[in-house]
């Protein structure tokens, strides 16, 4: 099967041709640049980029791909949850393709394709992944921090998620504090490099706590005290690397010990984990202890794939056809949902017709 998959939930336009498990092309407008100077996403900027970036990138990744649009078989595009009018560009002009050429349309909840990432490339194959389930999977992000119980196939349940701000929110709304550029997430984790992770001793919220829930505001809060109770600390090269190593570690401490809890509590074999902050060098590397100590097989999404991108998108979409060949819409069926949750079930998974 050959399909295009778009994504716009948030602030990257993506479009991804998938062909039996495998990406074809898979092309990333990030407007990262464009929120910059706002210090996040602003939502009707996102939105009108998005409008301005769809159609070359869905042409570039068909032209990278080598296929034409009389080839496709189904249209697939985030449907949820998201930004609203940044999810409705890309869903409609999806809509829109799959009416034109009267093939089936599948509208994938965002959530659900970051549990699939970590199976699109690497080893074992995709196809092999059966094999790691039941798995828990840590989602990690700008916008959601959430643990799920992978079951099989298409099968999930969402353990906890966080009470408040992302861990990805928390990398940047400190990096704000201390005066680095927007998204400070990787510019944290470089300065940590060459920091000492012990210098300061910041709060592990929820770390002992028996729930799979995050919580981060209060880690903000108390790093914004630390900074005025220390006035300058942050301009002094190497006290700048010891804060952000010692963030980091708090951070990253809360994610891996909860993970590990989850997958021991439930006696899985396999963890995974994926989203943009799992392009965190130090998440990476304990969540491999970790795992490694607890004989417990690990699996990172590639870095080109811990962010938003469609090619998730494609290869769940491509499944749920495979296992439920009458599973797309009917185009002009389903609206986006902002707040659709991993939980509810997949709306319009009904005969073709309806
Ligand atoms: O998945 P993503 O592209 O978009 C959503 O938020 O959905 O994730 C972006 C987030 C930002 O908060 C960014 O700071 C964080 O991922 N991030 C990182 C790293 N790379 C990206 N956080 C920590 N360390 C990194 N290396
Ligand atoms: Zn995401």
């Amino acid at each position: 099967m050959t399909l295009l998959a778009l994504e716009t939930s948030c602030d990257e336009t993506s479009a991804a041709v998938i062909h039996n498990g495998r990406i074809l092309a898979n092309v990333v407008a990030s407007q990262i640049s464009l929120h910059a100077e706002y210090g996040g996403v602003v939502p009707e900027l996102a939105a009108r980029e998005h409008l301005h970036n769809l159609m070359p990138v869905a042409q570039t990744a068909l032209r990278e791909a080598d296929v034409s649009v009389s080839q496709l078989e189904a249209i697939a595009a985030t449907r949820g949850p998201g930004l609203p009018n940044a999810l409705l560009t890309g869903f409609k002009a999806a809509q829109a393709m799959a009416f034109a050429l009267s093939k089936p349309f599948l509208g994938i909840n965002h959530h659900e394709a970051h549990l699939y990432s970590p199976w699109i490339s690497g080893t074992p194959p995709a196809a092999d992944f059966a094999a790691f389930q039941p798995n828990v999977s840590l989602i990690v992000s700008g916008g959601h921090t959430m643990l799920v119980h992978v079951a099989g196939e298409l099968q999930h349940r969402v353990l906890g998620s966080t009470l408040d701000d992302a861990a990805g929110e928390c990398f940047d709304k400190t990096g704000k504090l201390i005066g680095l550029p927007y998204p400070a997430g990787p510019v944290i984790d470089r300065l940590a490099e060459t920091g000492n992770p012990k210098a300061y001793d910041f709060p592990r919220p929820l770390m002992n706590d028996a729930n799979d829930d995050f919580s981060f505001s209060g880690l903000k809060t108390s790093i914004r005290y630390f900074l005025r109770d220390h006035p300058g600390l942050a301009d002094d090269p190497q006290q700048l690397r010891d804060l952000c190593a010692s963030v980091q570690a708090a951070i990253v401490e809360v994610l891996v010990t909860k993970t590990l809890k989850a997958a021991k509590r439930l006696t899985v074999r396999c963890v995974t984990a994926s989203g943009g902050v799992t392009c965190n060098s130090a998440l990476r590397r304990q969540l491999a202890a970790a795992c490694a100590r607890n004989h417990l097989t690990l699996r990172l999404a590639e870095k080109n794939l811990c962010t938003d991108n469609a090619a998730m998108i494609g290869i769940l979409a491509e499944r749920i056809l495979r296992q439920r060949p009458h599973a797309g819409f009917q185009p002009d069926d389903g609206d986006v949902l902002p707040n659709w949750s991993l939980d509810e079930a997949p709306p319009g998974i009904s005969a073709p017709g309806g």
